[in-house]
């Protein structure tokens, strides 16, 4: 134990609002400050307006505000190099530098580092010019994936069943779809199976996984429809062995150990997305922070003081800390404004919030949701209001959710009903 200390935290979404109602439940929690935060975690700290991507203008908050923790949720200023400066400036930071942040910021770059590392993961190829990739996709054949290198919000993957659309994907990359992020294009193999994330604390030494989860990425119910920055998510997952478990700690381990011996310091959380093939585990992704909605269910399990394993993370002594976790099933579903991913309408009056966190084990995190000047709720984004449920089986806390869902009420409250269904079911649910 210490004194308290003031922390600031960098984002606006439900990971955040989860974050920083586990920071804020620590004792050692001083002032908490969001940047820019949203309607939710304006209950639990001060919301700040600050460029979370401007590495100069958060170090400078964050000394003068005398913290002694910054937490990064976001990739964005992760890839930016905020978390140098805040590190540069002697104030300990949770997330990975610049170099680190590479690991999601590049999937070439991630790609090479697993194939230097020999971590299973889908066969590939990457290109920066037309011609050669669609020769290799020509070679390849369906199906295949087409992935922009850089941050494309979740969104820059396409899983390609036929020829005409891998070419298609691959022109609309290299014709500017995702920006610059779109100027080199990965094409891999495409795995079966089923998708779990293990996500991981690390101080770049020592590796502390997490409980294991999994989103569900498309916008509709049976897994159709395009991607998006995920609908809802379970944890754990019940469908993995232990074989699988295993091979999952172990390649998180083998990851930050790489990262160690290329040069690379890296503090803060490490996100495997795997798929459990035939063959085994093979990592699908890095990312260099938290999953969102992954935090809703995992934080929410998570047992210890957060502050005190951010800081063990920030300042190389996670070795001293064990994790523990609430033996209890944690689902969450997201409830978005109609038509996401897509284009959709902000401004709609949200009620009901009260009445489903009146629910035993229900907490409503807000993700798009800002205060209007009438001094309502209103929706803000996307995706809106995620709704969490704790249960001693994985079927009440699904039940639980749902039940909590329907207190909520907006204009164009859009929500997946099969958050979990395919998990219920057991494995042979993919077969
Ligand atoms: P990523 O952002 O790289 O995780 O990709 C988003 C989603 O695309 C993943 O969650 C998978 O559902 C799918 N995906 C990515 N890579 C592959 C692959 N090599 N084979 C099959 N599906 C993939
Ligand atoms: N839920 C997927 C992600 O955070 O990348």
């Amino acid at each position: 134990m210490g004194n308290t200390i003031n922390i600031l935290l960098l984002g606006s979404g439900g990971r955040e609002h989860a974050l920083a109602a586990k920071l804020a439940e620590s004792p050692r929690c001083g002032e908490l400050f969001i940047a820019p935060g949203n309607g939710g975690t304006l209950a639990v700290g001060e919301n700040v307006a600050l460029d979370e991507n401007d590495p100069a203008a958060v170090a400078d908050f964050a000394r003068e505000t005398n913290c002694g923790l910054v937490v990064i949720g976001p990739e964005a200023p992760l890839v930016a190099g905020v978390a140098d400066a805040v590190r540069a400036a002697g104030i300990p930071c949770f997330g990975p530098g610049a170099a680190g942040a590479q690991m999601e910021g590049s999937k070439k770059f991630s790609k090479e580092l697993m194939g230097r590392a020999n971590i299973p993961t889908a066969a590939y190829g990457s290109f920066t010019e037309l011609e050669p990739a669609l020769a290799y996709v020509r070679v390849q054949g369906a199906p295949l994936v087409v992935k922009a290198d850089g941050l494309a919000a979740g969104k820059g993957v396409v899983v390609a069943s036929t020829l005409e659309e891998a070419e298609d994907a691959v022109r609309a990359c290299f014709e500017g779809a995702f920006g610059a992020a779109g100027s080199t294009v990965v094409i891999e193999e495409c795995l079966t199976g089923p998708e779990c994330s293990l996500l991981a604390f690390t101080d770049g030494k020592t590796v502390r996984p997490m409980a294991t989860s999994q989103d569900h990425k498309r916008a509709l119910e049976g897994d159709l429809g395009p991607n998006t920055g995920g609908m809802g998510v379970y944890s754990p997952v019940p469908i993995v062995t232990e074989a699988e478990h295993a091979e999952m700690e172990r390649i998180m381990a083998a990851t930050v150990a790489e990262l160690a011996a290329e040069g690379i310091d890296y503090r803060g959380c490490l996100y495997g997305g795997f798929m459990l093939t035939p063959e085994g585990p093979k990592v699908l992704e890095f990312n260099a922070r938290f999953g969102d909605p992954e935090t809703q269910v995992i934080l929410p399990r998570l047992e210890n003081d957060l502050v005190e394993v951010m800081l063990a993370c920030a300042n190389q002594t996670l070795d001293e800390v064990e994790l523990s976790w609430r033996p209890e099933w944690a689902v969450s579903v997201v409830l978005t404004s109609a038509g996401y991913p897509g284009s959709y309408e902000k401004g709609k009056v949200i009620t009901g919030i009260e009445d489903a966190e009146a629910m035993e084990n229900v907490t409503v995190y807000h993700a798009g949701t800002a205060v209007n000047d009438a001094g309502e709720l209103v929706t803000a984004g996307g995706r809106v209001l995620d709704v969490t449920a704790l249960g001693e089986t994985f079927e009440a806390a699904r039940d639980l959710a749902y039940a909590a869902c329907e207190k909520i009420s907006f204009e164009g409250k859009t929500l997946r009903r099969d958050i979990g269904l395919r998990a219920l079911k057991g494995r042979e649910a993919w077969a």
